[in-house]
């Protein structure tokens, strides 16, 4: 189970029990958006199943990588949860289970034409995640891979290979995915993009990664009781109120440090969940990561002397995974000897620990926050819990955690300057600016 090792004062808990009861008692603002409150306990065999299903057709067709097209909501959680849990060097080892690779992520010319590059002779399927069915990067990508698909395969046989994840009925996509006969799974109504990893978002790319799907959503359930109940000890009603109490003490961004590579993703999904929800109408926390000991060693600097406007929220995870002792050398030139018989995650405990103290020391408070292990119950119970205390954390500040209208502002000028038409009007002002 997850410990949130945190204490804030009880005018701090008593805000995030009044916001709990707005989230749970579905009266807050965004309220139409808390389908994922429900996730854990009402995704059936239907969609596991029919998931699965998926899985063992692309299986029987030999397929070695699946192309998973999307950004923000309709990508993070499953990166973060398939980088949690591969091998970290599963592209380059032989491995049975398909490879996922991302695009339509960026808009990188580079980037899609390497990745080109990289599937060209491969056994190829492709899964594209849009919920609004209209965001251009995914759209732009989508149709340059089915372009390949359809080429290599052929129009029939690729519809084979093509999995559409998009709204049960508005959008391109969902128009795209009806005429050609693709396969479909249903992003619901009331699940906003970064609330989705435990929908076909993250679980169908999650379970052709290979991995248990069932764990993920067990780990869910569990912490969805845990967060459910209206008490002063419900970690995300403690993590919600320590963050509230460090903002209104003047700490403006809480960096989100593990001490485990594996878990750099999981960082950038966090990051979305809470800058996307909290950061408008002029507030919210800033949300950053970093990754120790590498960072110590490139933003320690700034950590322990730069401007004190930071906090920290570390997670640890207790059990290592795999052992590797330090050896004795009899020579010991390198003056480690000292370490003999330790384990390297002794030596990570010891950084953590001498990191947490000097930041302390510094004036950047932390928030613990431990797992036991990285496997797919625990991202199940860590995924849940951030969403529940990201919720509560919003409304603690009078946010709707559900909306997110800061981000239309860079497309209506990227269409613009792209010629889209009924753009033309703003182009005409947007380059007059540009001059
Ligand atoms: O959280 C969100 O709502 C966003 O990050 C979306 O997921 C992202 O913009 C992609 O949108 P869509 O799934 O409609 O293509």
């Amino acid at each position: 189970m997850l410990k949130v090792s945190v204490n804030p004062s009880s005018q701090f808990v008593e805000k995030a029990l009044k916001a709990h009861d707005t989230l749970y008692g579905r009266s807050g603002a965004g309220n139409d958006f808390l389908g994922w409150l429900d996730l854990p306990a009402n995704t059936g065999e239907d969609i596991v199943g029919g998931i699965e299903s998926v899985v063992a057709d692309w299986k029987s067709l030999g397929v070695e990588v699946v192309v998973c097209i999307g950004i923000g909501g309709s990508y993070l959680g499953a990166k973060a949860t398939i980088e949690a849990l591969q091998h970290s060097f599963a592209a380059s080892m032989p491995s049975k289970a398909m490879q996922i690779v991302y695009a339509g992520h960026n808009l990188s010319e580079l980037y899609h034409a390497e990745l080109f590059d990289y599937i060209a002779d491969k056994n190829v399927a492709c899964v594209v995640i849009s919920k609004s069915g209209t965001t251009t990067e995914p759209a732009v990508a989508f149709r340059a891979v089915k372009g390949f698909l359809e080429k290599k395969y052929g129009n029939e046989a690729s519809c084979r290979r093509i999995v559409a994840v998009t709204d049960a009925a508005r959008g391109a996509l969902k128009t795209l995915a009806t005429e050609k006969g693709y396969r479909t799974f249903v992003i619901p109504d009331n699940v906003g993009g970064r609330y989705s990893v435990l929908t076909p978002v993250g679980l169908l790319p999650i379970a052709l990664a290979g991995f248990d799907i069932r764990a993920l959503l067990a780990g869910a359930a569990s912490m969805a009781k845990v967060c459910e109940e209206r008490k002063a000890s419900n970690p995300a009603v403690l993590y919600a109120a320590a963050r509230q109490e460090q903002y209104a003490s003047g700490k403006k961004i809480e960096i989100l440090v593990n001490f485990v590579p594996k878990l750099q993703y999981v960082a950038e999904w966090w990051k979305q969940l809470y800058g996307e929800s909290e950061g408008k109408d002029g507030v919210g926390i800033f949300p950053a990561s970093v990754g120790f000991t590498t960072d110590l060693h490139s933003m320690g600097q700034y950590i322990q002397e730069g401007e004190r406007t930071l906090f920290e929220t570390v997670i640890s995870v207790s059990k290592a995974g795999r052992e590797l002792v330090i050896e004795n050398d009899p020579a010991n030139l390198d003056g480690l000897n000292f370490l003999t018989g330790k384990h390297f995650e002794e030596c990570n405990l010891m950084a953590q620990l001498g990191t947490r103290l000097a930041h302390q020391d510094g004036g950047v408070p932390t928030l613990p926050l431990e797992i036991e292990k990285i496997d797919e119950f625990n991202l199940g119970e860590l995924f849940f819990f951030f969403e529940a205390a990201c919720g509560i954390s919003a409304y603690t500040m009078g946010i709707n955690p559900f909306n997110q209208p800061g981000v239309e502002a860079y497309k209506k000028n990227m269409f613009a300057l792209l010629g889209k038409p009924g753009y033309e009007d703003k182009a005409a002002a947007l380059l007059e600016r540009l001059k």
